[in-house]
């Protein structure tokens, strides 16, 4: 699954908003409204809905009976009991950023998904500078190449970052991992290209595939597909299959990436709880 939600189109009444994250578990209820602003609780509530959605979708389990656990360094997954030889490594990955809320799932390797856009940065040469030790030279270089104004150089900066934090957490990595480890690069030398790749520690992957998309309104978003024996082993643990054949592997990386549809609020509310609730978004 690839999903895709403007959170910044979604302006419920007070009312619309209880009621959606009444939808959550208490727990995470809580953890949403300490939240400051209103922008970011509701991009919350939109993940943590659009992560039910994908577990009542891919398994037909109730909404009421679903458990969502982390592991400890705050990857979210699905419960070990639900997976099976057909669905071994049911794993997902949400980004919530700027306008957008967003999931890409799979069945059997990694994926990891990351979307930055703008925060209103009106020097943006100054900006990225503060994030230069987590680039390499090569990635810097690139940065600081993508052209004489101020747009192309942040969509640049965003590119990089979203590819590093897709693999960070498609991995379950979280916080901790330094990001120089991960250097990435174009082969054909096209710094807008659609398709980077990673050296690891300096040597290339050529068994990780990502893909960048360009969303309206200076967004980018980056997904990641790698083997589950890369997983961190607390992430490692919820899965079934570590050990996946390189032919299977191989067909499901090599598959281009599918776009991502394109999700109203009302898509993520469970159908039977929607009794009595007319126009949510
Ligand atoms: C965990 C982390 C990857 C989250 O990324 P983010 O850009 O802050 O926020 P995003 O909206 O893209 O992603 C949030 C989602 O990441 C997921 N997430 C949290 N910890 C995770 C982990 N260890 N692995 C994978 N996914 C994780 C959650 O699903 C969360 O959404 P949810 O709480 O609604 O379920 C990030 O905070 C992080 O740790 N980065 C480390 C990289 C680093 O060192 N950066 C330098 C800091 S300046």
């Amino acid at each position: 699954m690839r999903w895709l939600l403007n959170s910044r189109t979604w302006s419920p009444s007070s009312s619309q908003f209880s009621y959606c994250l009444s939808l959550l578990p208490t727990p995470q209820q809580d953890e949403i409204i300490r939240f400051v602003k209103f922008e970011d609780q509701k991009r919350y509530i939109l993940s943590r809905l659009m992560q039910q959605m994908l577990i009542h979708v891919v398994f037909n389990i109730p909404y009421k009976e679903i458990v969502i656990s982390r592991t400890k360094e705050g990857k979210p997954y699905v419960e070990p009991c639900y997976l099976n030889a057909s669905a071994p490594n049911v794993n997902f990955s949400v980004s919530h950023h700027g306008d957008y809320v967003a999931l890409a799932s799979e069945t059997l390797c990694l994926v990891g998904l990351d979307i930055m856009g703008d925060e209103g940065n009106d020097e943006p040469e100054e900006y990225i500078k503060n994030f230069r030790s987590y680039f390499t030279v090569l990635e810097w270089d690139n940065i600081n190449s993508a052209g004489q104004d101020g747009r192309q150089l942040l969509d640049q900066f965003h590119r990089y970052w979203c590819m590093k934090e897709s693999y960070i957490k498609a991995v379950g990595i979280g916080i901790g991992f330094e990001l120089r480890r991960a250097e990435f690069f174009f082969k054909d030398g096209n710094i807008w290209g659609d398709s980077p790749c990673l050296r690891l520690d300096g040597i290339e992957r050529t068994d990780w595939h990502f893909y960048l998309f360009h969303l309206r309104d200076n967004h980018w978003v980056c997904v990641s597909k790698g083997p589950p024996g890369d997983a961190i082993e607390s992430f490692k643990k919820t899965l079934h299959t570590i050990n996946v054949s390189d032919v299977s592997l191989a067909h499901v990386l090599k598959q281009k990436d599918p776009a991502f549809t394109e999700l109203t609020i009302m898509d993520i509310i469970p159908v039977a709880t929607l009794e009595g609730q007319t126009n949510l978004i």
